[in-house]
């Protein structure tokens, strides 16, 4: 036994105090910071960053007199070298190992004694008196329990690197998600500067905030107005556009829908979609036309998102609902406005799961109001502030468009498009 049961009154906290990563973007996703003794695991694609980001952390760690260790497992002594020439990351508590034997790992950890740890990448460091190929399952889960067990014993806070593809079949991540406290997972296009950081489980704190780094090659740097990149400099506010937050998983994602709305020529007029669910737009088109009057049966709808982004959720309706009443009307909505909620036959409309999670990240990439389910019993709508977010909730369509200034008649908006400010946020376009 290596330790007796205690009154839980008397368990010693300090050990779970966080420290700051050195890097706030990362502090915010963390939590507070790295807690000693507590394992992170980075996963991440191949060349999406993960290695400039981690000797961005351990550099600025080392920077206020903490000791740190990088071990990798991938590169030469001498190419991590030259990226921390690159990056301005040189510095004199950061020791560097090249290094893929556990045992020689285990050795340097002891030698250097650091309090933070970094090990770039798990698959590649292998045990061995343990059976299989490096990066295969049993190794993997022994290479990262060993590293753990040390971190917990020698209170090291410890970032351990995971690769994934993108059918996420080779083994890393998903076997070693129950060994460590803190899953990230790093994300970005390859086609875009801008790259972000999430927590999938965290032990010290919530999951629902995302870090936005900017990924150059001077090394990696935090984006502190994210609203900013998020502008789609093609186009000031038009209408018959509008944005939703819909949900991956359990991650949120903005996007635009766009709509366009013409007399038709045709016997049957058109209804084409792109990004959206062509049943669902049908419905959508239907209930306007039989719960709010628009008379689009003589019009030809079309709908689509932007940067090939996919909202099948229901809770994408409201938007597309949205998009399309200002396409009619020929009138824009808020540039920094989201629409949230699904969207029921008699135009009711129903909550969304997670909605809190969605509006936290809409308010994090700048959006200032929104307009989502309302409670039934409140006819007219319900203005609440959710995160410096002014949030409307309306009980079905018609409420919603009124709040608007979308509906037919003598509507008392509650939401009007700030003309001063005609940048729009969007997620996707940078
Ligand atoms: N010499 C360089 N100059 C400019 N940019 C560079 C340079 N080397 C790398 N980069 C950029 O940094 C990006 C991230 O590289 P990094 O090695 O940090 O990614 P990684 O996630 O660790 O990759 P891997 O999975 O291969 O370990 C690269 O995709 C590239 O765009
Ligand atoms: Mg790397």
């Amino acid at each position: 036994m290596d330790s007796p049961a205690v009154p839980i009154r008397e368990v010693r906290v300090e050990r779970v105090l966080a420290r700051s990563s050195g890097v706030p973007e990362l502090d915010r996703v963390l939590g507070g910071g790295l807690v000693p003794g507590a394992a992170v695991l980075l996963a991440g694609e191949p060349g999406v960053g993960k290695s400039t980001l981690l000797l961005e952390v351990a550099a600025q760690t080392a920077r206020s007199g903490v000791r740190t260790l990088y071990l990798t497992g991938e590169e030469s002594a001498a190419q991590v070298r030259l990226r921390a020439d690159r990056t301005g990351a040189v510095q004199d508590e950061l020791f560097l190992a090249a290094e893929t034997d556990l045992g020689a790992v285990l050795t340097h950890i002891h030698d250097v004694a650091p309090q933070l740890l970094v090990v770039d990448s798990v698959q590649t460091i292998s045990a061995g008196d343990v059976e299989g190929v490096p990066g295969g399952v049993t190794q993997v889960k022994e290479v990262a329990a060993a590293l753990t067990r040390v971190a917990k014993t020698r209170n090291i806070a410890t970032v351990l690197v995971g690769h994934v593809t993108k059918d996420g079949s080779v083994a890393g991540p998903r076997v070693l998600e129950h060994l460590v406290d803190v899953v990230l997972h790093f994300e970005g296009e390859r086609s875009s500067r801008l790259r972000m950081v999430r927590a999938l489980k965290n032990r010290f704190g919530p999951i629902d905030e995302v870090g936005c780094f900017d990924l150059s090659g001077d090394g990696i740097s935090a984006v502190t107005d994210p609203a900013g990149l998020f502008v789609a400099r093609h186009h000031t506010a038009v209408p018959g556009t509008c944005v939703s937050v819909t949900l991956d998983g359990r991650r949120p994602i903005l996007a635009e829908v766009q709509a366009l709305v013409t007399p038709s020529a045709a016997e049957r007029p058109r209804r084409t979609t792109a990004g959206v669910d062509a049943a669902r737009i049908a419905m959508t088109l239907a209930v306007l036309q039989q719960r709010v009057g628009m008379r689009l049966h003589t019009h030809d709808v079309f709908v689509s998102t932007v940067g090939g982004a996919r909202i099948i959720e229901p809770a994408g309706d409201l938007a597309a609902a949205v998009a399309i009443a200002s396409a009619w009307k020929n009138r824009e909505v808020p540039t920094d406005m989201v629409a949230i909620g699904e969207l029921g036959l008699a135009g009711e409309l129903r909550r969304v799961r997670d909605l809190p999670q969605r509006l936290a990240e809409a308010a994090r990439l700048g959006f200032r109001s929104a307009v989502v389910p309302g409670e039934p019993g409140r006819p007219g709508g319900m203005v609440r502030e959710v995160d410096g977010m002014q949030v409307v909730g309306v009980p079905d369509i018609d409420s919603a468009l009124r709040a608007l200034d979308l509906a037919k008649a003598d509507a008392t908006a509650l939401l009007r498009p700030d003309r001063a400010a005609p940048q729009r946020p969007v997620l996707g376009l940078v």
